[in-house]
């Protein structure tokens, strides 16, 4: 059974039949569905492998994220594999914490024939190195991409959501606010910390800032380190919402209240940041867009559009039940 036989059964050419299968192309709805029901009738299944070697393409990318543990990487990929699916392209994941297993993951994506490749960040020590490690195939770097030059990136504003985060403590009457930031050694992490300095001094306060991390360890471990120093804050605004559950925790475990006795903003708005109680204020990321905006520059550039652009997306403060004026 072939892409002809299915053809003549619905009394169209092989081109036709295949463009009605496809969704690529112009053909009447009516001889779509026609076509559609001879293959169904049939179980005719077209066979990709013959649709890569025909085009050319194989249709999917490869999408290397740091850490599938996170939520917010999961959520990233949700929106490239709609976006994907919507083009007829499927995603191919691998998780690269560093530059060895990244290099080791984009040959082996190379290999299985993908079209192009959506990065989280650059983990190596240029933009010529990734690029190298790419190939020839088209390139997109999403979210931590701060110092990445001539390629094309998807990117938050982090500076705006620190900035958010600090505004609304400020409203809320807080003077004693503290940042606990994420791992040193990323842009996003810098971003966040000028972000948040910027705001304290512009309000004549003095920026604490204390090295924490992605994780909710790393969230409990500076939440009592700064609960236990000579002036414990009265709020905070921590590296991401995993962050900031563990700094909440630590506090309910000292018989501490979550926003009475600290107020707790988060940074990513992952799913579970409205799950958790009470409700995490927190700084939202766009980041299903992150994905899906990174399959459209994938696809653009796939059509031969090579101009290397930023596509900037913005923050927003959701404010739920941690935060409140100050006791
Ligand atoms: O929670 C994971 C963090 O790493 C997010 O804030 C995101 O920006 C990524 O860089």
């Amino acid at each position: 059974m072939n892409i002809r036989d299915i053809a003549a059964e619905a009394g169209v050419s092989a081109a036709t039949a295949s463009r009605a299968l496809t969704g690529k192309g112009r053909v009447s709805a009516a001889t779509v569905e026609r076509v559609r029901s001879v293959a169904d009738r049939l179980h005719f299944q077209p066979s990709e492998i013959a649709r890569s070697l025909s085009s050319g393409r194989s249709h999917s990318v490869g999408l290397i994220v740091p850490d599938i543990t996170n939520p917010f990487f999961p959520e990233l990929m949700a929106g490239a594999e709609s976006a994907a699916k919507a083009l007829g392209q499927t995603i191919l994941l691998a998780a690269a914490p560093g530059a060895v297993s990244a290099r080791e993951d984009l040959r082996l994506l190379r290999s299985r024939g993908v079209d192009g490749f959506i990065v989280v960040g650059n983990p190596f020590a240029s933009s010529a190195q990734l690029r190298e490690a790419a190939g020839a195939r088209p390139l997109v770097v999403v979210d931590r991409a701060e110092s990445v030059t001539d390629i094309s990136t998807v990117v938050s504003d982090h500076v705006e959501g620190a900035t958010l985060a600090v505004r609304h403590l400020l409203a809320l009457g807080h003077t004693r606010i503290a940042h606990i930031s994420g791992p040193s050694e990323l842009d996003v992490t810098a971003l966040r910390v000028s972000g948040y300095e910027r705001e304290m001094r512009a309000a004549g306060l003095r920026p604490v800032v204390v090295e924490g991390g992605f994780t909710a360890d790393c969230g409990a471990d500076a939440v009592c380190r700064l609960l236990d120093g000579p002036q414990p804050p009265t709020a905070v605004t921590t590296a991401n919402d995993i962050s900031a559950i563990g700094a909440m925790n630590a506090v309910f475990s000292r018989g501490g209240r979550v926003p009475e006795d600290l107020s707790v903003v988060g940074y990513d708005d992952i799913a579970l940041a409205a799950l958790v109680r009470p409700g995490l204020t927190t700084v939202a990321q766009e980041i299903g867009e992150l994905g899906s905006r990174a399959v459209a520059e994938l696809d653009r550039q796939m059509s031969g559009d090579l101009a290397v652009r930023t596509v900037p997306l913005r923050a927003r403060l959701v404010e739920r039940c941690t935060t409140r004026a100050p006791s």
